[in-house]
């Protein structure tokens, strides 16, 4: 049954009349994500926004009955196109399930609906004076949608992407059912583990409607430093000589001097180290203010010993602020020129001999490709440019660059496989990478995905068509 009148009375008697799009132009920002090019954008026929729970049940019940596709979307801040509808689908936005649910000071555990932003859980954390250390940059991120994607971030190195705070999820399955999985506990032996088989799934296998999620003490000082390097290369070689001494930072970022200067026009900000190609910014946090600034002091002097050519600490709060600002703001500094970010995860060793290969593309094919990301992660952003960048500033725009763009992303993908990584390490698969999936993770591996698939969801109603062809 197609999304006609009918079937959105029937929507509307679910969700209110006021829970249903379908004008174009409230479709038109339902229709894409962050994603830079056109390419993906879809409208859907209809936005459907349900209240409750119940309601996103009885909504995926009718899409079941009726075989309707169904996208749920979160904040919509992904870059793989996972949150596009199917042309003959309906966009099931969660951005009515806002609330807190239970900020548990005892348990250290908050709970919060599907729709909540990681905005709103930071500050429903420092309420109960505690902390939610993953830290997926956009702030307008919701709950689902990072779970969904098993989000990243510059805080992974000491604590870990999503998945390691999610406790229990609430999900909504192809039946409509609504199940609860995992809890508010610290261990479980129990059988298949379907809450992390929700996690990363991106709204194939069940809509996530609450998280609840682990929190930690709140580390009372945090002290950033900064070193820059005259080669990208220098800048990550000394990551594993940090590493190895014992301390962990909670971030370690490498970031092209090309990519920085775009951010730092963006912010009207400046950032404190211009010499060389690149800089490598770390944050450290522990107990108390003293021991995090000798641990500081010692990872200056290894990163001095490694060639870094001048070490800043930042220790005001506000300049602090002030580079973690600059470092989030490259991809929307870089974006109105970029065709694609890309977002790969090597080995560790590997991402010198990566980003080095990355630079032979740039010569290959005469496009700019600033890298920068999570270095201790082995997590490398390349931007594909398809204009030219000159000293913070977007140019001309490069001949033939959607040719290109198709042999840069093979020859990347290419190569990191070659060094046992994977095509995404944060960002997910979505529409913009399914057809590499099989390529990197091979037939069983993805044939096992679509037999899970089959078994949750056998009409093929949740979001179908991300992650792989169905
Ligand atoms: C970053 C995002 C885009 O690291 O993943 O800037
Ligand atoms: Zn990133």
């Amino acid at each position: 049954m197609p999304v006609d009148k009918e079937w959105l009375k029937r929507a509307a008697d679910i969700v209110g009349a006021d829970g249903i799009l379908v004008d174009p132009s409230d479709l038109e920002s339902y229709g894409h994500d962050e994603y830079a090019l056109q390419t993906y954008v879809q409208i859907p026929k209809a936005v459907v926004k349900p209240s409750s729970e119940e309601q996103v049940g009885r909504i995926v019940g009718l899409c079941a009955e009726t075989g309707v596709p169904i996208t749920p979307r979160g904040g919509g801040t992904g870059l793989s196109a996972a949150c596009v509808s199917d042309p003959a689908g309906i966009v099931l936005s969660l951005e009515r399930l806002n609330k807190i649910v239970e900020a548990d000071p005892k348990n250290h555990v908050l709970t919060v609906q599907a729709g909540v932003t990681l905005e709103q859980i930071n500050g429903a954390a420092e309420e109960i004076g505690l902390f939610f250390p993953p830290h997926p940059g956009d702030e307008s991120a919701m709950a689902g949608g990072m779970v969904a994607t098993n989000a990243g971030g510059a805080r992974a190195v000491k604590y870990g992407t999503i998945k390691r705070f999610v406790l229990g999820l609430q999900v909504v399955l192809a039946s409509g059912q609504i199940v609860d999985l995992g809890g508010t506990f610290m261990k479980a032996s129990m059988g298949y583990s379907l809450m992390d088989l929700m996690i990363g799934s991106e709204g194939t296998l069940g809509i996530i409607t609450r998280v609840t999620l682990a929190l930690l003490p709140r580390p009372g000082s945090i002290q950033t430093l900064l070193a820059p390097f005259a080669t990208v290369a220098a800048a990550i070689e000394s990551v594993p000589a940090i590493l190895e001494r014992g301390t962990i930072p909670f971030a370690v970022e490498f970031v092209e001097r090309s990519a920085i200067a775009c951010a730092e026009r963006l912010v009207d900000k400046s950032w404190p180290a211009h010499q060389g190609s690149a800089s490598l910014l770390l944050m450290l946090d522990g107990p108390d203010e003293d021991l995090v600034l000798s641990q500081a002091e010692a990872i200056g002097e290894v990163l001095e010993a490694k060639g870094a050519l001048d070490i800043f600490l930042a220790e005001s709060r506000e300049r602090q602020e002030e580079i973690l600002g600059i470092r989030s703001m490259i991809y929307e500094a870089l974006r109105p020129g970029t065709a694609e970010l890309f977002d790969v995860c090597v080995p560790r060793s590997q991402i010198a001999g990566h980003v080095e290969f990355v630079h032979s593309l740039e010569e290959k094919y005469g496009v700019p490709l600033p890298t920068y990301g999570h270095a201790a992660d082995g997590n490398v952003h390349t931007n594909f440019m398809r204009t030219r960048v000159e000293a913070g500033m977007l140019g001309e725009e490069i001949p033939d660059w959607p040719m290109k763009h198709e042999a840069v992303r093979g020859e990347i993908f290419d190569d990191v496989i070659r060094r046992k990584g994977i095509i995404s390490g944060e960002h997910g698969i979505g529409l913009a990478k399914r057809d590499y999936l099989i390529n990197n993770l091979g037939e069983t591996n993805v044939a096992l995905m679509r037999s899970i698939k089959k078994a949750l969801d056998p009409r093929g109603i949740l979001n179908p068509g991300k992650i792989f062809r169905l």
